[in-house]
């Protein structure tokens, strides 16, 4: 005779195959009902559209049947788990990262950061979200530098407001690529005046409310530096990748390993360097001037301390400040002076593996 005790105890064998704990335990089972030879069951996901459900119904239905000879069916059900069953399962798991809404797509999320400011970290990441978009990838930017935020200027689109409907936030687009930024809820040059846990609150809710749509890639401009912000970026932000922008001046570089190494002990893991203004080429003399002195080897060496590679080198080009300033930077209009950023969207997408289109796991 079947019977819910026995479809509960198989329902402890079987794992949550990204907690890495049984269903029962983590409280994902919600109701379990018991009719003639069926077994009904409701089961609570994270994350309802998460593609991990199915191997989740797949072991559920086995286990069950294995467990209970008298049953000839299982249904499962699935729902998503409100905000309060979220917070039991973050405090059973110990699981403190934001709710990511991109945990079960395969979205690569890449933050930009640097060790010292004012290195290219918001051009660099503009420029390499068109050339990701160039070579046939959907990609979005989220503007973290709440503070210093510049990508709206960067890509031409200062004074638009981001639609919103039904509760949900549009990100604002031009050119295939899509981008949210504080700059576009405030009036003119306002400076934002808050503080910590308020940013906090609003980068999540650029994350998780904010329509993106299917993205193959969300590029993040962090603040400078090893700050609050940056920190709290890195803590939070489940299986994201750091690329490090750095000029060839031993203090950028410093400062970028120290970037690096801190990535290493929170949940982001290094991708790469990327040395920026690595030479100016003389239009004259076709010579090449290191205005920064040569960066090249002291690069490669910060790489090799992160156990990462050098994604490339960018040199210092007046067309892609004078771009930048006007909100056209080279890799949008698709100028020549934009082939560094195309070789290392190339790279990147290597060592992202997107390529592969493999669901990550959090
Ligand atoms: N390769 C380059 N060639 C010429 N100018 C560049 C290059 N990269 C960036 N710049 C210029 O350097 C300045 C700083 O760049 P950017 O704002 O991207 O730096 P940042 O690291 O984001 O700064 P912050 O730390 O303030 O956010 C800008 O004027 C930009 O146009
Ligand atoms: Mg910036």
């Amino acid at each position: 005779m079947a019977g819910k005790e026995t479809v509960w105890q198989a329902l402890e064998k079987v794992m949550d195959p990204e907690l890495g704990k049984d269903l029962v335990s983590l409280g994902m089972v919600k109701d379990v009902k018991v009719e003639g030879t069926s077994a009904l069951i409701e089961v609570a996901l994270t994350t309802p559209a998460c593609p991990l459900r199915s191997k989740i119904k797949e072991d559920v239905e086995r286990e069950v049947l294995a467990a209970d000879p008298g049953l000839t069916r299982v249904a499962v059900t699935f729902r998503g788990m409100t905000d309060d069953e979220k917070t039991t399962l973050a405090q059973k798991t110990g699981h403190t990262g934001w709710n990511n809404p991109f945990a079960c797509t395969t979205t690569r999320i890449i933050a930009v950061g640097s060790g010292k400011g004012g290195v290219g970290k918001s051009t660099v990441t503009v420029n390499l979200a068109y050339a990701l978009n160039a070579q046939g990838y959907r990609v979005g930017i989220l503007d973290a530098d709440v503070y210093g935020f510049s990508i709206p200027g960067l890509m031409g689109v200062s004074g638009q407001r981001p639609v919103i409907r039904d509760k949900s936030v549009y990100p604002i687009e031009r050119e295939g690529v899509k981008m949210i930024s504080i700059g576009n809820f405030i009036e003119g040059n306002q400076p934002v005046a808050w503080r910590g846990p308020m940013l906090s609150g609003l980068l999540e809710q650029f994350l998780r409310d904010v329509s993106w749509g299917s993205l193959d890639y969300l590029l993040i401009d962090m603040p400078p530096g090893t700050g609050d912000m940056a920190l709290t970026l890195m803590q939070r932000l489940p299986e994201a990748y750091l690329v490090i922008v750095t000029t060839p001046q031993p203090a950028a570089l410093s400062v970028a390993v120290r970037l690096g190494l801190l990535a290493r002990e929170s949940k982001l893991k290094n991708a790469g360097v990327i040395e920026n203004m690595a030479y100016f080429t003389c239009e004259n003399c076709s010579h090449r001037h290191y205005i920064f002195g040569h960066g090249e080897q002291a690069v490669a060496d910060a790489a090799a301390e992160l156990g990462v590679a050098v994604l490339g080198h960018i040199p210092f080009e007046s067309e892609i400040r004078h771009g930048s300033d006007m909100g056209q930077p080279p890799a949008l209009i698709r100028s020549p002076k934009a082939d560094a950023y195309s070789e290392i969207a190339r790279r990147l997408v290597e060592v992202t593996g997107q390529g592969r289109k493999k669901p990550l796991a959090h």
